[in-house]
């Protein structure tokens, strides 16, 4: 099984950390807030911004409330029913995993803060206005970076969120599945 989870949260382990390494920089005792916790991309940058030593909340829907804190998120906001930016101040950092989120997160920052979109432009102009760096991240590949992370993935430290596996032969159910279930996490169809 641990091929399987190494190669499924891979690639996106190289969004968030390309993210949260790179263009974040996120450092011990620092505050960021997730969008998405509950998401593929989300629930892997919860578990890597605290092996950062980071202050981690989140936003997820009322189900995933117990999911986000056993992922580790120091605070989890319901975005059904609360505004995380009545609850948000001063943050050093914002990721973007939910593109509904991404208007009202330049104004949670704190100056000098940065946020990171993987769900759309960032707004230059609002980021200005802010007094914070917005960045538009389109993932890049790196072959050190994915060796590190499989390590991550390989020894525990990272841990993929699968919803459910298909194998080859039920792919049609898979994609069903996926369309019709709001998935938590990833669908896997196993090739092997
Ligand atoms: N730029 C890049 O390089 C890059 C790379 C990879 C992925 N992406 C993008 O990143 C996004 C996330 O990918 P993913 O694989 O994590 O998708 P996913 O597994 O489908 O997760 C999306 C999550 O968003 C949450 N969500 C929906 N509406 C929300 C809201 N208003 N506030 C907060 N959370 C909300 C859902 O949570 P609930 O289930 O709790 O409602 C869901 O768990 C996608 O749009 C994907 O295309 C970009």
């Amino acid at each position: 099984m641990i091929w399987l989870q190494r190669l499924l949260c891979l690639l996106q382990v190289q969004a968030l950390v390309q993210a949260i390494e790179e263009h974040i920089k996120l450092r011990k005792g620092q505050k960021i807030l997730i969008h998405g916790g509950s998401g593929g991309i989300g629930s892997l940058a919860i578990q890597l911004a605290k092996l950062h030593e980071a202050y981690v909340a989140t936003t997820v829907s009322t189900s995933n409330i117990e999911l986000a804190k056993q992922l580790g998120a120091d605070e989890v906001i319901d975005y059904k029913t609360n505004d995380f930016t009545s609850i948000i101040k001063d943050y050093d950092a914002v990721l973007v995993a939910a593109a509904e989120e991404l208007g009202n997160s330049y104004k949670v920052l704190k100056k000098g803060g940065t946020l990171v979109s993987i769900v759309g432009n960032a707004d230059e102009n609002l980021a200005k206005e802010h007094g914070i760096t917005a960045i538009t991240q389109m993932t890049q590949t790196s072959t050190s970076q994915l060796k590190r992370l499989g390590e991550l993935v390989d020894s525990g430290k990272i841990k993929p969120l699968i919803d459910k596996i298909f194998t080859l032969n039920n792919a049609k159910e898979a994609f069903d599945y996926f369309e019709q279930k709001h998935p938590r996490g990833k669908v896997v169809i196993k090739i092997k």
